[in-house]
């Protein structure tokens, strides 16, 4: 059946349908998925990294991955950001080749690696990283502590507004164990 299903770059014309492929797909309250937005994807298509791509089965978009070359502090590495596919076309092979076109564009673009993170409990992604040549390399728990006058623990979190997530990168102040290495040093 994934034969049917073409792989594209991403354009403009396809905003609209990953929007909201992602708002159906991901759990905007968790925190890996609360910086998906109109933002998120646009300043992926501000680059010419070539590393977005869309599964289009008769024109429709049941897939995307949004790569970019930036990633952290690291200029030779690179990000898998944001990967989907329809409920209704997963399992037919189109995550992995989506995968692929985005690694092989970073690679292409000069990347030494790409990064993908993976929320602990997403066993679809997780086994798809590591079937497409990805290896776990650290995990970060978020530890939360609530402020008890302000929130009950019914109350679900407010998401970021959109773009914080890579405003959070860009500052430092969201950074991994290559940063974290130098910092210690
Ligand atoms: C993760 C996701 C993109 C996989 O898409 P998919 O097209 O169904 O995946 P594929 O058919 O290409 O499968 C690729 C590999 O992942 C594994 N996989 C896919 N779904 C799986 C599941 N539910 N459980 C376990 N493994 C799974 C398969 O074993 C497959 O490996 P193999 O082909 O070597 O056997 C899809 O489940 C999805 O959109 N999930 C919601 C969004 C999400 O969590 N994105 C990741 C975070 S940004």
């Amino acid at each position: 059946m994934a034969d049917t299903v073409t792989l594209a770059p991403m354009d403009l014309e396809h905003l609209r349908e990953v929007l909201d492929l992602g708002n159906l797909v991901f759990d905007v309250t968790l925190k890996p998925y609360t910086s998906w937005s109109l933002t998120a994807i646009a300043e992926h298509l501000d680059t010419d990294d070539n590393a977005c791509w869309v599964a289009l089965d008769a024109g429709r978009v049941v897939g995307f991955v949004l790569g970019s070359m930036e990633f952290e502090f690291r200029e030779d590495w690179a990000y898998l950001e944001w990967i989907a596919v329809a409920p209704d076309h997963q399992g037919r092979g189109i995550a992995r080749r989506l995968v692929d076109a985005c690694c092989h564009a970073l690679f292409a673009r000069g990347a030494g690696r790409v990064v993908a993170d993976v929320e602990a409990g997403n066993t679809a992604s997780a086994t798809l990283m590591t079937n497409q040549g990805f290896q776990a390399v650290t995990t970060v728990t978020l530890f939360v502590r609530s402020n008890p006058d302000e929130l009950t623990p019914e109350e679900p979190a407010l998401p970021l507004p959109p773009g914080t997530k890579r405003a959070l990168i860009r500052s430092g102040r969201l950074t991994g164990d290559a940063q974290r290495g130098k910092r210690d040093r």
